[in-house]
């Protein structure tokens, strides 16, 4: 049984680990305990009620609660602000009853004055060693409430006065660098405020005490469900606890709940795994891959993109000549990227018009796609849904369609302007006009992208509150795409934002695969996989050979897209002859190894201390298998000695290593250092990719 009642305290466990609360003395809904599970329920401590220490730290400010809302004399930052008809703007709802139901608990809690319903729901997921959470609010009062800010939960690493904070940041085509700091009294803020949750940060995080590595170590790490703006509070009090709340972002945003009405957050999910960084990245991929994809158990197929190779300049005759190069490449999927429908000759029009341009498929792309088929390969397309151009039929039609405030210039971003997915007609729109395309083309995989921020977020005929926008776009887009799915169930997804802006779990309960970053200049883009990693597996991860950083090998080029989903951008009727032998020979040993990279376990082996050396490894579940990549990008101090050791096989069984002489047992390997350095010929820009093979035990040969 997942959920536990005991002695005052509610403990969720999952396989490995145990959450507790309760209520404490002054009636406040308390943490008590979160870590690995303990043997018996006496083992968790009751919930703390701290008393006051002197006047100015009283004990609702540091009693380590569950959800607090603003009331009292509390100064850390609260899950819930609200401000009431009457002009009252605190809430205090007080614990009244708690419901379980298979692997949830429900907490009710009522403010004594307002008819006010406040229920926190807590999901244990067992197999995954996660704990869901949610809040939602009803208004059974006969005035409306406002909602200022609702996030959906505070967590409480129990770290004491040593937290450090693992983030990722960056910027458009240079995503997802990864962060250690240590936290110090004072509350650090991560967020986005871009409507998509943002090239700049993710909402993700691991919290440790500063002493966790990528293979041991206490590590507490989790994520925010959801594709929108989105804020992370790091708060260390004045009294040393750690706290990290998360949820929708409160930064312009208001939500008028009517009486009856009721308002859910988004789920935020959060683990505990001694295994350190390395443990907490594997949890979370195989949650994603078992519980969040749509399509768990796809084998993704090798992707060629005409993106970069033509731009706006689609031809029925240039994509042809493409898609002959990539099925002699091996490639299983064409897709025309941008470029391919009505008007659409340059950036600055057609966007918005979803129909085949007859100019540039004049027999049909009906045609062309049956020829793409007898090549023996699928077909995908690009939309991106949700932007117009003012050069387009749509927006000659509606311009009353997009986000604006009615007295400001409307600012154009990439010459696009943005469609105010909130409002009905407009997803009744884009639903009806991508299922058109959809319903009368052979298409199994479409790329949906979104390229640009949001400028004057207005929503002039909003039935409510405008700023509960922010909000409702996200459930629009959800609701457009969820639908397009049901539909065209036979359709593969991505997701791209300019790269990677939209990069959360989200997009993942949409789509199947996320273009991380529009940079797939190979070198730069294995800091950036190594960022992506840390949350998402790499069978989400595409990852395409392009004519970016041709200055690095062509096999490294291959190599470090054969990380994730690998696929062709590069303009392949330029390449030679040995490039595209070479390339041939890379596809096919992907299509040999991607079931490990797609469904093994990672195991990022990069040595501490060397910049410029990524290895990493991808074991079969049942560790029979696996392969090794290893790269060098920058000969420093170490150069002679760059190592890798192997990480996660069975101890007692025996395997070879590719290029390493021997048979030798999981334990052998993973305790000697391999050499790549000078002395194992991987030199700068070198890369390798080795095999990792179980061999049948021989009788009589254990020590
Ligand atoms: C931005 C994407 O990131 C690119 O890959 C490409 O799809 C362009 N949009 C097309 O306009």
């Amino acid at each position: 049984m997942p959920v536990i009642a005991h002695n005052g305290l509610y403990i969720l466990t999952t396989q490995r680990t145990a959450y507790a609360l309760g209520v404490n003395r002054d009636g406040l809904l308390t943490h008590a305990g979160w870590g690995p599970r303990l043997p018996f329920p006496d083992d968790y401590p009751p919930p703390a009620a701290p008393g006051a220490w002197g006047p100015f730290n009283n004990p609702a400010h540091h009693t380590p609660e569950e959800y607090p809302a603003w009331e009292d004399m509390k100064f850390i930052e609260p899950c819930l602000k609200v401000s009431h008809a009457d002009g009252v703007r605190d809430l205090a709802p007080r614990f009244r009853s708690a419901t379980m139901a298979d692997d949830t608990l429900r907490l009710h809690l009522v403010d004594a004055v307002y008819d006010i319903h406040l229920t926190l729901h807590y999901r244990a997921v067992a197999d995954h060693d996660l704990i869901e959470r949610r809040a939602s609010i009803h208004n059974a009062g006969r005035h409306p409430l406002r909602l200022e800010r609702m996030f959906s939960a505070r967590w409480h690493p129990p770290v004491g006065d040593r937290a450090r904070l693992s983030y990722l940041h960056g910027r458009w085509f240079d995503e997802m660098h990864l962060t250690r700091e240590p936290l110090h009294p004072g509350t650090k803020v991560l967020e986005s405020r871009r409507l998509t949750s943002g090239h700049h940060h993710h909402p993700w995080f691991a919290v440790d005490a500063g002493d966790a590595d990528e293979d041991r170590g206490e590590v507490w790490y989790g994520l925010l469900d959801w594709s929108g703006n989105w804020k992370l509070t790091a708060e260390v009090t004045d009294f040393f606890a750690t706290y990290i709340s998360i949820g929708l972002n409160d930064w312009d945003f208001a939500w008028e709940l009517a009486p009856g009405a009721t308002f859910e957050t988004p789920p935020a999910l959060a683990g505990y795994t001694p295994d350190g960084f390395g443990g907490a990245s594997r949890a979370l991929h195989d949650f994603v891959r078992q519980q969040v994809l749509p399509h768990p158990d796809l084998v993704h197929k090798v992707y060629y993109n005409s993106w970069e190779a033509t731009g706006f300049d689609v031809t029925h005759e240039a994509q042809l000549a493409l898609a002959r190069q990539a099925a002699a490449l091996g490639a299983e999927m064409f897709m025309i990227d941008d470029g391919w429908y009505r008007g659409r000759f340059a950036q600055s029009s057609g966007l918005g018009d979803w129909e085949p341009d007859p100019q540039k498929f004049p027999g049909g792309l009906a045609a062309f796609i049956a020829g793409v088929n007898a090549l023996g390969m699928d077909f995908g397309l690009w939309f991106e849904p949700e932007m117009v151009n003012p050069d387009s039929q749509l927006y000659r039609e509606h311009p009353d369609w997009v986000l604006h405030f009615p007295t400001r210039e409307r600012r154009l971003g990439r010459d696009a302007l943005h469609l105010n997915l909130a409002r009905e007609d407009v997803q009744a729109y884009l639903i009806e006009a991508v299922d058109r395309v959809l319903a009368t083309h052979n298409i199994r995989y479409v790329n949906w992208d979104m390229n640009r921020n949001v400028s004057e977020p207005g929503w002039p005929q909003a039935p409510g509150e405008p700023r509960e926008l922010w909000v409702r776009y996200v459930y629009g887009l959800y609701h457009v795409w969820h639908t397009l799915r049901a539909r065209h169930p036979q359709v593969i997804w991505q997701s791209c934002s300019g790269g990677g802006g939209r990069i959360d779990l989200g997009m993942l309960r949409l789509s199947d695969m996320i273009w991380i970053s529009d940079n797939s200049g190979a070198a730069h883009r294995l800091g950036i996989q190594q960022g992506y990693s840390q949350m998402f597996p790499a069978t989400t991860m595409q990852t395409w050979v392009t004519d970016q950083q041709t200055e690095v090998p062509f096999d490294f080029r291959f190599h470090a897209a054969m990380c994730g989903l690998l696929g062709v951008g590069a303009n392949i009727t330029q390449w030679s002859a040995a490039e595209m032998e070479q390339a041939r020979h890379w596809i096919s040993v992907y299509k040999s190894i991607r079931h490990l990279v797609q469904q093994g376990d990672l195991y990022r082996l990069t040595p501490a201390g060397m910049p410029g050396f990524t290895a990493l490894a991808y074991l079969s579940k049942d560790r029979q298998e696996g392969v090794l990549f290893a790269f060098c990008t920058y000969i420093g101090q170490h150069e002679p000695s760059l190592t890798v050791r192997l990480r996660g096989l069975l101890p007692e069984v025996r395997y070879t290593v590719e290029g390493f002489a021997g048979v030798r047992s999981g334990t052998a390997w993973m305790s000697a250092p391999l050499q790549f350095g000078l002395y194992g010929g991987l030199g700068i820009f070198g890369s390798t990719v080795r095999r990792i093979v179980a061999v049948i035990p021989e009788e009589g040969n254990h020590v």
